[in-house]
């Protein structure tokens, strides 16, 4: 058994939570949409005043939701890396200053790797080996997990992440921030055959196509063009075929992929994480192919694929008991490699 409190802070959502291993005590995330809002994006400045305005409150009503006292913790997780470098520094001072003043250890956890301890307070009786896409506004990455701390990387985006394609391409199609779910909204009422688009495939140095790689600028592109396109020529816009065309083809690319790496290295699970798991299309894409194939697909739900401090403690819970803990000399990278 290890209680840990995890604080997230990488990008635009100030977390704090406490765990007991895989099962939630509190989960508090103080969203900053409505600040980066009118700029359409999150600005690394806005979103590093917000954190030091929120941090102390949304810790402190972590640990009461969970009606713990500092002394029942055995340790505190942080995410140290990747994400915006002042945004990080200042969950990682955070945890610094409260390990030191109430004697606990510190554990520093890689955000994607977070994101892979979701799956676990998902479905508690998870065991590795199984398949993680990770789809955010940051990352696109295909995880074969074969245990706690190894992780191979099969896959990733050469470009864009898919979240981030899903917000620029909503830009363009002026449906506002945070563009996926806008995106997604707008793809009900739509054709998803009306436009034929390029699924983004990627060659290898041998000029074949990649398995597992995927490229969403190539993609974007198209859309930009075809957008001008159609504006010129009938002066308005089909934006809800244009949005269900665009992600029916980023769940196909996903899906297909997703597949593949599960069927070459035999693993009969997969988990989804990430923002872009919401999308309804993906989510059926992927239900369709799991079930036609025989394998085991879990989503966890919505608020533990976002961003939020849950999965970094439960990420912590296992470190700290595998005696993997951080100095207080821990740094932070805004990139590193899982
Ligand atoms: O995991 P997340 O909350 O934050 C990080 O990027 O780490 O993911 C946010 C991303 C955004 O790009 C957002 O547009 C996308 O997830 N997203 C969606 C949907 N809901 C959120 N993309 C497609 N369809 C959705 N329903
Ligand atoms: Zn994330």
């Amino acid at each position: 058994m290890a209680i840990i409190l995890g604080i997230e802070t990488s990008c635009d959502e100030t977390a704090a939570a406490v765990v007991n291993n895989r099962y939630i005590l509190s989960n508090v995330v103080a969203s900053q949409v409505l600040a980066h809002q009118p700029y359409g994006g999150v600005v690394p400045e806005v979103a590093s005043r917000c954190h030091l305005e929120t941090i102390n409150l949304v810790i402190e009503e972590a640990l009461n939701k969970a009606g713990l006292t500092w002394a029942e913790l055995d340790g505190i997780g942080v995410t140290c890396a990747p994400g915006l470098v002042g945004s990080l520094l200042i969950g990682v001072m955070a945890a610094k200053t409260l390990a030191l003043v109430h004697h606990k250890p510190l554990i520093g956890v890689h955000h994607l790797e977070g994101h892979i301890y979701a799956s676990y307070l998902a479905n508690p009786g998870l065991e590795p080996p199984f398949l993680c896409l990770l789809v955010s506004g940051g990352h696109t990455s295909l995880i074969h997990v074969q245990a706690c701390g190894k992780y191979e990387i099969l896959g990733q985006t050469r470009d864009d992440a898919a979240g981030e394609a899903f917000d620029k391409v909503a830009r363009l199609l002026q449906l506002g921030y945070p563009g996926g779910p806008a995106m997604d909204r707008a793809a009900k009422e739509g054709n998803p055959h009306a436009f034929v688009l390029p699924e983004g495939n990627v060659s290898t140095p041998e000029g074949k196509i990649h398995p597992y790689d995927t490229s969403f600028s190539g993609l974007k592109t198209a859309m930009a063009r075809l957008i001008t396109k159609l504006q010129a020529d009938k002066g308005s816009l089909p934006t809800a075929d244009l949005a269900a065309s665009f992600q029916a083809t980023v769940a196909r690319a996903l899906t297909k992929r997703v597949i593949k790496a599960a069927l070459d290295r035999g693993l009969g699970h997969i988990v989804i994480g990430g923002g872009v798991a919401a999308n309804s299309e993906l989510r059926r894409q992927l239900m369709a192919a799991t079930t036609a194939h025989g394998l085991d697909v879990t989503f966890p739900p919505l608020a533990l694929c976002t961003d939020n401090a849950a999965m970094i403690a439960a990420a912590g819970a296992e470190h700290y008991q595998n005696n993997q803990v951080s100095g207080v000399n821990l740094a932070t990278h805004s990139r590193l490699a899982l």
